[in-house]
């Protein structure tokens, strides 16, 4: 299979300039101002269109049993969704229960993936629980290809750990060169608020942030910022929302510590007002929670001075009917906003756009930043000879808006229903084959390659 890209304006992290390029067996073989006379089984007309390097979702729950459920896209629906809006990777964070062996939960997750995702995976290990026999997993784990972990500062009794587990996990992460992704929230200022909260009656989804106030979000990263000081350890902080969380960070960092900090396109474009006044806020209930608008700023900002790394979208589907098991208790509404399908589009719309951040910036964090981070560049996150053929044919000028009743997310709405977009992707392509036209899948279930990466944070 050989594939001609012609005209294209392409951008990368570091560079934008007018190209073809040529791509055969999986891979981007040339890259050249004009490629005449070569045979191509298949050539797109990008005139007038930008070509990014195919978009990396380093956050995703695809699998998940949490809160009393699971949610609800299986890798069919999740990639599809993911190959519409651009996204042509994701890592999944694998998050087994306390008493499930690491092992065990790695092939269960792995299994789930291959032979159904169309596009390519993988995964960040849940450490969600620490023992000698845990440990003896997560060393084999990184031997067959994983080369992060994840951890919970919050979910007590759940994905939760000890502060003695976070230590063993940070000092292993640091030995095998293991980078670690972590949830940083207070669990028992959550729990202790939790209580006090339902206890005067405050049961409705719009008291679930001021049961994690950004206080507790920055005391949980201050906490992960200390044990990486004493460890050595590389580490990540996922779902960053709110200035003092970020504070913490960048605080840090400057004192030494190797910390890249994850933010969300929730973040940068929904407020806490979303989980009002009713119910239906409940849509709109995600840990951290949507935080107060002048926050959007602030991440704004972080993403293109560099202080924030990656644009994710913790993409956690849960349906209206499950949301209502936290009906009378807002503790019990299943936590997650989707955003798979829309990050790419509503990035471009409200930050190249937007004039937020440049083209350039747009595609490092949204792509080459976690490819980086990960392990997987310039196998991924980049277009260069060699790169996997994994590309974005992006059409600027589309004009359109987000519905549910269109989106291919396994989910009856969408947090961001009705909301303009200016841009789109014209082509998508996984290893070298068109996955994705115009807003349609047209790729394949089950070609989605497990990648396996190498410990590189040491
Ligand atoms: O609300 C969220 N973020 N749901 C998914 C689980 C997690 O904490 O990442
Ligand atoms: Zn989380
Ligand atoms: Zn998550």
């Amino acid at each position: 299979m050989s594939l001609l890209i012609k005209n294209g304006e392409v951008v990368t992290a570091d560079e934008q300039y007018t190209a073809d390029i040529f791509c055969e067996n999986e891979t981007i073989t040339r890259i050249e101002r004009n490629i005449d006379k070569v045979k191509a089984d298949e050539v797109i007309d990008a005139k007038g269109k930008y070509v990014f390097p195919g978009f990396i979702d380093p956050h995703v729950h695809i699998y998940l049993p949490f809160m009393g459920t699971f949610a609800k896209d299986t890798h069919e629906t999740a990639s599809r969704a993911a190959l519409v809006g651009g996204t042509t990777t994701f890592i999944e964070m694998i998050c087994p229960a306390r008493n499930e062996k690491p092992m065990e939960a790695f092939e269960l997750w792995l299994g789930k993936a291959e032979g159904k995702s169309a596009c390519d995976f993988t995964f960040h290990m849940g450490v969600t629980r620490y023992d000698a026999e845990a440990e003896r997993d997560f060393k084999e784990i990184v031997k067959r290809g994983l080369s992060s972990f994840k951890i919970f500062l919050a979910y007590k009794g759940a994905f939760g750990i000890t502060d003695e587990e976070l230590y063993a996990a940070l000092t292993l992460a640091k030995k095998l060169g293991v980078i670690v992704t972590a949830h940083c929230e207070n669990a028992d200022l959550v729990l202790e608020l939790q209580k006090k909260l339902l206890s005067e009656g405050k049961t409705g989804p719009e008291f679930h942030y001021w049961s994690r106030p950004p206080v507790v979000e920055a005391e949980g990263v201050h906490h992960l910022m200390t044990f990486a000081e004493m460890t050595g350890a590389h580490v990540y902080t996922v779902h960053t929302s709110c200035e003092e969380a970020l504070a913490e960070a960048i605080r840090g960092k400057q004192r030494g510590v190797n910390v890249w900090v994850e933010t969300l396109i929730q973040y940068l474009l929904l407020d806490r007002t979303s989980a009002e006044p009713n119910f239906e806020g409940a849509k709109n209930v995600m840990s951290p929670p949507l935080r107060d608008k002048k926050n959007q700023e602030v991440m704004w900002k972080a993403l293109a001075d560099g202080s924030v790394s990656t644009l994710a979208t913790d993409h956690a589907p849960f349906d209206f009917e499950q949301k209502k098991m936290g009906k009378d208790d807002f503790t019990k509404i299943p936590n997650g906003i989707p955003s798979l399908e829309d990050r790419v589009n509503l990035y471009f719309t409200h930050g190249v756009k937007g004039n937020k951040i440049d083209v350039q910036r747009f595609v490092d964090t949204a792509s080459t930043q976690a490819a980086k981070l990960f392990g997987l560049f310039p196998r991924k996150g980049a277009i260069k000879v060699g790169s996997d053929a994994d590309l974005v044919v992006y059409d600027p000028n589309y004009r359109g808006k987000i519905s549910a009743k269109t989106h291919q997310m396994n989910l009856d709405y969408n947090s961001f229903e009705g909301f303009e977009i200016q841009g789109r992707p014209h082509v998508v392509t996984v290893r070298g084959k068109v996955a994705a036209r115009d807003g349609k899948f047209v790729g394949e279930a089950g070609r989605g390659q497990f990648l396996k990466r190498e410990p590189s944070h040491f």
